[in-house]
């Protein structure tokens, strides 16, 4: 349980890495080690929530994932369909509204379905907001934003000179929404993989060797108590 005089982040995003390597360790298929992920996904998701997070982004498939090897995409699709299902329902308590972002028209009818679904149920929910990145870029992302705004620009609704960074920031899938303050990454690896790239400017960051499957609500704790020793100063001094 965290110290109530620690300021908890507002805005966490977590890179959800090293379920392949957890199921390796094992001697499993790596599905396995998703399929643990995922669920552990529920478990710190309400963990969070109830240590006060208001925001909570989890990268769960990018626009790079789809070259792994068929079989994989494949039970990684079937997981986040089983999953879904049980979301419906299952943040219900905690009031948690999850909300999808990325570009949702790759995934099958079925699955396009669940998401829109998931988000309908809890649109009106107060609690924690979490945004769950599938088929999420943020290449891509920035680059929709730069579509929309040449569009504007071009039936004439904005001139291009008045363009503000919040004008950009506004048109990204997390449009009012906080800037991450924590990014915490498992699996040991020490970058963003395309992850929120304009929205993390200033985010700390923090990596742990634990494999996703492992990350616990005490690993948590240590990224929090980690975070409240850092010196942010956004450009200043
Ligand atoms: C990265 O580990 C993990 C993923 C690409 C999938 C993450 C998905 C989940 C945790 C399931 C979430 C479920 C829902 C419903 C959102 P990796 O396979 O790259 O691991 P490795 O680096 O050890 O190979």
């Amino acid at each position: 349980m965290l110290d109530k005089k620690l300021i908890i982040p507002e805005h966490v995003a977590i890179i959800m890495d090293g379920n392949g390597r957890w199921a390796k360790k094992r001697g499993l298929p790596r599905s396995i080690g998703h399929k643990y992920g995922a669920q552990n996904f529920r478990k710190i998701t309400r963990y969070i929530s109830r240590a006060g997070v208001k925001y909570l982004t989890l990268y769960a498939f990018s626009t790079e994932n789809w070259k792994r090897p068929p079989e994989e995409v494949d039970a990684l699709m079937k997981l986040f369909h089983q999953n879904l299902v049980d979301l419906i329902t299952d943040f219900r308590d905690d009031d948690i509204k999850t909300i999808f972002i990325g570009d949702r028209s790759a995934f099958s009818p079925g699955l396009i379905k669940l998401i829109n679904e998931s988000e309908e149920i809890a649109k009106d929910r107060k609690g924690m907001v979490l945004n769950i990145a599938m088929n999420y870029g943020s290449r891509d992302e920035i680059l929709k934003a730069v579509k929309e705004l040449c569009e504007e620009s071009r039936d004439g609704k904005i001139d291009p000179k008045d363009i503000t960074e919040q004008d950009i920031a506004f048109r990204l899938y997390t449009g009012g929404m906080p800037d991450p303050d924590l990014i915490i990454r498992t699996g040991g690896e020490f970058r963003l993989s395309n992850f929120l790239l304009y929205q993390s400017a200033y985010s700390e960051f923090y990596s742990t060797e634990t494999l996703w499957p492992d990350f616990n609500e005490a690993e948590f704790d240590k990224a929090v108590i980690e975070f409240n020793h850092r010196n942010r100063r956004f450009g200043g001094v």
